[in-house]
């Protein structure tokens, strides 16, 4: 069985599985949709419910499992409660195959344009052309560089745990961090830069921060703040599972703290300062009200940093990114081949290229098809339902074995009894909000005027991003169709594969 080399290394590896451009692009956006400061309100009551709890619990399974010398999701959960705990983990292999599908295309992206500033692609005051150049980027050569990016983690992958996925993670995230917070500090700098009446950082870090507490009554809001705890934290994607099975003296309640508290920096601390407060002082607040959304991290991001600093500003920004994405990326390959290898045989290594190819075949529709069709319907049956899904079982299982004695035998800090209420009760019921929220969301997020209108018998008004409304759309579009067919058959391989012991 792989074991990381290093505590370090460990702790790094699972940081880096955490920060992603969750932090950095999708973190920003939702801040600022969602009643700026207020976000935070909910988001931090979402990380305290539902994100660290699920972390401690797949923590603790992982740890559990390894006794018996489990590492993938399935077999660790499997050993715990028999066969039931083999499927809850299969749940957290979809999605972490289905998102890693995307995933990997997103990162080709950074690599892209890292190169494209590296060539002075981007000239500073011409941001206008910033939409054509994405869109004859994605036409032309971003597939060139999605297949760059796989068979880096096919490389990755089959170096194995310790010469490939945590020699990435020890380089890779103190640099990004290193980046990350060059940036985020130099912004402060910048404050106002005389080019527009609105053009401040101020206003940026105003329009992202100041506390709109109104929106706090709208449950879209704490709808919106927990699916955004799951996606950054990156919990029910099994990789704390597997992550945490590989440990050998990681203290594993300090080391979730830490990992928790660190995404939260990365995404609260720096990832909210960068992005909106840099287009508001460089093109104004009516820039960052009318592109809000996470194409702006490619759109306009290159021509303000340029204005700023020029080129090698433009290469520090999108290699961050890329750090983010890939640690990400590789945690999730991990979770994949780690559970061919005891679902089939051999070591998880070996499967590292079929995996790769695996993830490839998944990811065409998303790479060759001419809209974002197949990538939403992706990000929408993986983000907002198997996510948690995975989740709510990972829960179940937990709740049947809980291998309380296991993770305090390891650890110098005890979780008291409010902790382990929250844990039972407080974590399933937002994870069933989460589920019952994402599939009914009305139009313009009003529950209380859907539920008049409900009752008073003129039907429910679904809004476009309900579940069933949004896949019904995508599905209409024949790569959204493929994508689908191909989510279907990927399950059933998921279910069908299964060595006979
Ligand atoms: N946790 C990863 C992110 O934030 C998936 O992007």
């Amino acid at each position: 069985m792989e074991r990381w080399g290093s505590r370090l290394g460990a702790l790094l590896a699972l940081v880096g599985g955490a920060v992603g451009l969750g932090n950095f692009l999708r973190f920003p956006f939702q801040a600022a949709k969602w009643g700026g400061g207020a976000f935070l309100v909910p988001y931090g009551v979402a990380l305290l419910w539902v994100g660290l709890p699920l972390v401690w619990m797949e923590v603790a399974m992982g740890r559990a499992g390894s006794k018996a010398a489990a590492q993938s999701a399935p077999r660790l959960l499997e050993v715990l409660i028999g066969r039931w705990g083999w499927f809850v983990g299969l749940v957290a292999v979809y999605v972490s195959i289905g998102v890693a599908a995307y995933y990997a295309y997103l990162t080709g992206w950074t690599v892209g344009y890292a190169w494209h500033g590296l060539r002075g692609d981007f000239p500073a005051g011409a941001v206008e052309q910033g939409a054509s150049f994405h869109s004859r980027f994605l036409a032309g050569e971003a597939v060139l560089w999605w297949i760059g990016v796989l068979v880096l983690m096919g490389l990755v992958l089959s170096a194995g745990l310790q010469k490939g996925l945590e020699k990435v993670s020890l380089y890779g995230m103190p640099l990004l961090f290193l980046l990350a917070g060059g940036i985020a500090i130099g912004v402060f700098f910048v404050g106002e830069t005389g080019r527009c009446a609105s053009c401040s950082v101020w206003a940026g870090l105003r329009y992202l921060y100041l506390p709109r507490w109104e929106a706090l009554l709208q449950p879209a809001v704490w709808l919106a703040a927990t699916g955004q705890v799951f996606f950054t934290i990156g919990v029910g994607f099994g990789i704390y599972l597997v992550y945490s099975a590989a440990w050998s003296g990681n203290d594993p309640i300090r080391d979730s703290v830490l990992t928790v508290s660190a995404n939260t920096f990365a995404e609260v601390g720096l990832g909210g300062v960068i992005v909106i407060p840099l287009v508001a002082a460089f093109l104004g607040m009516e820039a960052v009200q009318a592109r809000a959304g996470f194409g702006m991290g490619f759109e306009v991001m290159p021509y303000v940093l340029m204005a700023w600093g020029g080129r090698l500003l433009v290469v520090a920004w999108y290699l961050l990114l890329f750090l983010a994405a890939f640690t990400s990326l590789i945690a999730m390959g991990w979770v994949g081949v780690t559970w061919l290898s005891e679902a089939v045989g051999g070591t998880p290594r070996r499967w590292a290229w079929p995996l790769t190819l695996a993830i490839a075949v998944l990811g065409a529709p998303v790479a060759f098809g001419p809209n974002s069709s197949a990538m939403d319907l992706y990000d929408q049956w993986m983000g907002s339902l198997f996510l948690v899904v995975a989740a709510l079982g990972q829960w179940w299982v937990f709740q049947r074995v809980r291998p309380w004695a296991v993770v305090e035998a390891e650890s110098r800090w005890r979780l008291g009894r409010v902790w382990r209420f929250i844990m039972q009760v407080g974590t399933p019921v937002f994870l069933i909000f989460l589920l019952v929220g994402s599939f009914f969301q009305p139009e313009k997020g009003d529950w209380v005027g859907a539920c008049r209108q409900l009752l008073a018998g003129e039907g429910w008004p679904w809004a476009p991003e309900a579940l069933p409304v949004s896949l019904a759309h995508h599905l209409r579009d024949p790569w959204g169709l493929a994508g689908f067919l191909l989510l279907i058959l990927t399950a059933g391989g998921l279910v069908l594969l299964r060595k006979r012991s």
